[in-house]
């Protein structure tokens, strides 16, 4: 009988379950039961150059991609038939076709339901906007960069390919909907009951500002968990029983199910980039389910999850 490796850690919070495995992310994919895992929101190395702790991202390409059709076949193993994996990869302006490979390789095992734009940065000038969108001024958000070369715009977008077992597993588009600017249409028409629209591919989620890398993110290729958070919202909550996070990192797809109150499974090859993504998955529970230790290391080591901690603190003082 096949049995998953030992867990590093793991613990239950309400109806919740989290476990996290230190090892390698294909050892414990081939180990897991076959349609076990629901979604899997996920972000392997790109094999950029990225100087990760332990991890050398720079394999030949083609070795690469034999890697990623490997790691992809066991993910596809592990999901249920209307399972949902989405996969997030960026690209650099030297090496743009990184993110579509990785996307044909995946291509013989799932079928590409959706393609998703993480949209880190945009401009908006307050004519093309319109006048309904009340704008005081053109609008910039999200972080830039100097202009600094001659022959590349600014990156400013990576892809979160959804894909699925046949293309058609249903997903919930009113739970990430945007609310109609023009509320005449939601009499008009009858799909617009829920005073929602779709929100498209096009997902703007800017980085959160901090003041220190190496002591507020210390890991150089993290997404936002409010990108996993979107992805199992438009996968649909009631349908995400188990969601699995392969490539962990600091673990923002754990903190996302933290906060949703969703089981979770991640593995990370890297001891202390797996230490803060547990850290960082306890700090966005709620804190009364925290044990007093435990709060004191997630202040030291985690200042977002002390903010978050001393906020509903002060807010139960009141
Ligand atoms: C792009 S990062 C993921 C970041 C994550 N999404 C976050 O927001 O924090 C990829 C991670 O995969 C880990 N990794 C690389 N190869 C692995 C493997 N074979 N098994 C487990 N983890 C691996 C690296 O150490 C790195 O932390």
């Amino acid at each position: 009988m096949i049995r998953l490796p030992n867990v590093h850690t793991k613990f239950k919070v309400r109806s919740a379950t989290f476990r996290f495995y230190l090892g390698d992310s294909l050892d414990v994919l081939s180990r897991m039961p076959p349609r076990s895992v629901n979604v899997i929101v996920t972000s392997p190395p790109y094999n950029l150059g990225i100087r990760y702790r332990t991890y050398d991202d720079t394999m030949p390409r083609a070795r690469y991609l034999e890697w990623t059709s490997r790691w992809v076949k066991l993910a596809a193993q592990t999901l249920g038939e209307d399972g949902s994996l989405f996969l997030n990869v960026g690209g650099k302006p030297t090496d743009p076709w990184t993110a579509l490979d990785v996307a044909q390789a995946a291509r013989p095992f799932l079928t590409l339901q959706n393609t998703i734009h993480w949209i880190k940065s945009i401009a908006i000038e307050k004519a093309l906007a319109g006048a309904r969108a009340n704008l005081d001024d053109d609008l910039a958000v999200g972080h830039y960069k100097p202009i600094n070369s001659r022959r590349f715009v600014h990156d400013c977008h990576e892809f979160v390919f959804h894909f699925s077992a046949s293309g058609e597993t249903p997903i919930d588009r009113q739970a990430i909907g945007v609310r109609y600017q023009d509320q005449s249409n939601v009499g008009r028409w009858r799909t617009a009951a829920s005073g929602v629209r779709c929100r498209g591919n096009t997902w703007f989620i800017p980085y959160e500002t901090i003041q220190s890398r190496e002591k507020d993110r210390p890991h150089p290729a993290t997404f936002p968990p409010k990108l996993p958070e979107m992805c199992l919202r438009l996968h649909g909550l009631e349908r995400a029983r188990l969601v699995a996070d392969p490539f962990l990192g600091l673990g923002s797809t754990a903190v996302a199910c933290a906060e949703l109150g969703v089981n979770f499974i991640g593995v990370e090859m890297d001891e202390d980039y797996l230490e803060q993504a547990i850290d960082r998955t306890r700090s966005a529970l709620p804190p009364s389910t925290l044990h007093p230790e435990r709060a004191k290391r997630v202040e030291r080591v985690h200042p977002e999850g002390a903010k978050r901690i001393e906020k509903v603190r002060r807010a139960r003082a009141r």
